[in-house]
């Protein structure tokens, strides 16, 4: 793998499920920042992304809604299609939506310690964008992104950008001094 400074662009996948469409927002968001950056970017829903083109990017973010305390289903599917091919070598970012609440549980968590089991190494924190449920005779039928996450979560897309663009190339220069 190479950067932007040298050979080529840095690539980066950003992959995504969401129900009501919140989770989407913030994933092109994050891809807005990344772009910033300078990355080269493929964003696409889990149903749409072909797994076995993962092992082209330099990193992978992954994110979903936070359902029942976890990730949902479209998110562990795409985890189980990576099958336990490594990924070692690559950097990994995880988020999610959720509700603002400490018994919320995370989507991202989970998310995060699948993605470091498959040899990523995180190149940031887990991070959740906060959004409030729309609910109809009890059941949630909607959610609304919190003022101020969207561009929150492009901003960290620059800055999780900038940080893989510095971790390859501190990686780079390690092995040319060694050579
Ligand atoms: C069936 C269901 C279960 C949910 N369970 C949780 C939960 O356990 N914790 C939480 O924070 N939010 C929960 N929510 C709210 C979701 O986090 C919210 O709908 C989601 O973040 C919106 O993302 P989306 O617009 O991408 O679908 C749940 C929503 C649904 C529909």
């Amino acid at each position: 793998m190479s950067t932007g400074g040298s050979c080529r662009k840095l690539s980066a996948a950003v992959v995504f499920a969401s129900r009501f469409g919140t989770t989407e927002v913030v994933a092109r968001a994050f891809e807005r920042g990344l772009k910033e950056a300078g990355v080269e970017t493929f964003c696409a829903r889990t149903s749409e992304f072909p797994p076995q083109t993962l092992g082209n990017y330099d990193l992978i973010c992954l994110g979903g809604p936070t359902e029942v305390f976890t990730a949902t289903k479209q998110v562990k599917d795409f985890l189980n299609a990576m099958g336990g091919a490594s990924m070692e070598g690559r950097f990994g970012f995880a988020f999610d939506t959720k509700l603002d609440s400490r018994m919320s549980g995370s989507a991202a968590k989970y998310i995060e310690h699948a993605l470091d089991d498959r040899g990523l190494h995180m190149i940031a924190e887990r991070e959740s964008a906060i959004v409030t449920s729309r609910k109809e005779g009890g059941r949630i039928v909607g959610a609304v992104l919190r003022d101020g996450e969207e561009s929150r979560f492009e901003q960290l897309g620059a800055r999780v950008g900038r940080a893989t663009e510095d971790a390859l190339e501190r990686i780079e220069g390690g092995v040319q001094r060694q050579a």
